[in-house]
Parts: C-alpha cells; structure tokens; sequence
C-alpha cells in the first residue's frame, strides 16, 4: 500500500466502505455493525453486474477499480472488500494503488480456517474463480505449510441465494451434490469462502454435521477491519447506546440495479433499519 497522507482528525469521523458484487456482502457488514457500532457505512452491491464468480481477473479488477473510485467519493476512511472473488483477485491490485486502508475477506478467513482446524485438513467452497486461483490454499499455507486444503467450487449456490431459496428444498440435494466430496473427506474445518454462503450456514451444517467447523470469514474481517482502523489511528470512538443505533442508522446502501429487492434483503439481515437504496451509474466511475 503506498503511504497513508489521510487528516487523522476529520476522518475519523469518515464512513467505512464496504462492496460486493450483490448483496452477500451484507454478511460481512453485518458482523461489522455488530463489532464496530460507532462506525458509519457506505455499501455498495454491484447488483447489475453480478455474479462475479464466473468473471476473469481482468473484469473483476476493471468493477472493483470503478467501486473504489466511487467509495472514494463518498469520502471512506478505509475499505472492506467483502467479496471473496474480488479479494482473491483485484485485492492485491488495489492495496498498490490506494491511498487509505484497504482490507479483503481471504487473509481473515484463511487466519480462521488455521485456528478452527485440528487435523490439519481444511476444506474451502466458493466461486469458479476464487477456488480456481488458490488463493485460500496460498494464504493458509504461509500461516501453516502443514496444513492441507482441499477446495471446492459451488457455483449454483449463489443464485439459490440470489433467488431467496435457501430453504427450497432443493438446496439439499444441491448441498448434496456439492458437498459429499468434502463430508466423506477428512477435513475438519469448512471456510465459507464467498459472502453468500453464511445464509445457507444453517442447511450445511445440517448436511456436514458437528464434525465439520464451519468458518464464516466476516467475523474475522471485522475484527481485522477493527485492528486495521485502530493501527491508523482510525477508529471511531463507541457511544452511548442511544447515540449509536442512530449512528448506525447512518449505514448508506448503494446498489448499480434493483434497490428495492435489495432494500428487503438488507432489512431482513441487518440489525438496522434501512428506509431507502440508492442506484448508482457506476460505469461513470
Ligand atoms: N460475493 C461473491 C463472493 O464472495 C459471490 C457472488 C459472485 O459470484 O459475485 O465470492
């Protein structure tokens, strides 16, 4: 990251940005506004673009640079790419290019994984592009070269999400023929590596059962997100209750299509009240 030339006082004050490609990215905001209730948000969902999983390097990078660009102008003090396939491959990228703190899901969720295993044995699902560049494997393996990670693209979980079926009964079979690889192997720890899957948690863990941890990295990114705002001296000082649920209130949603689905989805998962979804024209940017 190039040197931070940020006004520590007038940007603490400044809201952290958050995007994904859609609204699976809420989970890793959620966890934040849990973890850091001071602290104002912009989100951005690239709802027109996505998915991203099945999308090269080459575009994801051009999206997220445009994010960036507009995250920027709504003045954020640091940024949480909360889109597992934008960490793996426009992340390293952008952390060259950005002025202000930058942080993805993969490094936290890769720590998680690490702790979260006893046998060494780790399974990672996710998109197309985020099991096919390594990235989980990569990490995991500077933490602890023993450990082994075993990974595994679910591509048609995203729009079971998407399209609000996650108790379709469908999703089992769906789980079924994804997951028995990974039940009948002998990992012990399960990274949810894309931002949708923590909303079918509850119907895997049905499926793997207790033997299998499932590791949920946007926990571990608001807790990263956390250290990384305080190391700049960034972080927003806590309130009074009453002062923080209107603080929070301040969480500004912003999408590139469909605002009104996305305001339901957004009010049925995050612990604030959400009145209205911005659209944003974001190839101006
Ligand atoms: N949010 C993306 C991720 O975490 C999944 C959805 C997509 O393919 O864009 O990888």
């Amino acid at each position: 990251m190039s040197e931070i030339t940020l006004d520590h006082k007038s940007m603490v004050n400044a809201p952290v940005g958050v995007f994904d490609s859609g609204l699976g990215g809420l989970t890793v905001a959620r966890e934040i506004m849990r973890l850091l209730p001071a602290e104002d948000i912009v989100y951005f969902g690239d709802t027109a673009r996505v998915p991203y999983g099945s999308k090269s390097k080459d575009t994801i990078l051009y999206f997220s640079r445009q994010i960036v660009r507009f995250l920027k102008t709504k003045n954020v003090k640091a940024i949480v790419v909360a889109c597992n396939t934008a960490s793996a491959l426009a992340l390293p990228t952008l952390r060259e290019e950005i002025d202000i703190p930058i942080i993805g899901v993969v490094e936290p969720g890769a720590h998680a994984a690490a702790k979260a295993t006893k046998t060494g044995h780790v399974g990672v699902i996710g998109t197309q592009a985020t099991v096919s560049s390594g990235i989980y494997a990569k990490v995991i393996g500077e933490i602890d070269e023993t450990i082994s990670v075993i990974g595994k693209a679910c591509p048609l979980f995203v729009p079971m999400v998407e399209e609000g079926l996650a108790d379709h009964p469908m999703m089992m079979q769906m789980i079924d023929y994804y997951l028995s690889s990974i039940k009948e192997s002998n990992v012990d720890a399960l990274v949810l590596g894309c931002t949708h899957y923590p909303l079918l948690r509850g119907r895997i863990h049905e499926y793997l059962g207790d033997a299998i941890t499932l590791v949920n990295p946007a926990y571990e990114t608001a807790m990263g997100l956390k250290g990384l705002l305080g190391k700049h001296g960034l972080l927003r000082p806590e309130k009074s209750a009453g002062e923080t649920q209107k603080n929070q209130a301040a969480a500004n949603l912003y999408v590139s299509d469909l605002p009104e689905r996305f305001k339901e989805f957004a009010n049925s998962i995050l612990p604030v009240d959400i009145e209205r979804v911005k659209t944003v024209n974001i190839e101006q940017f």
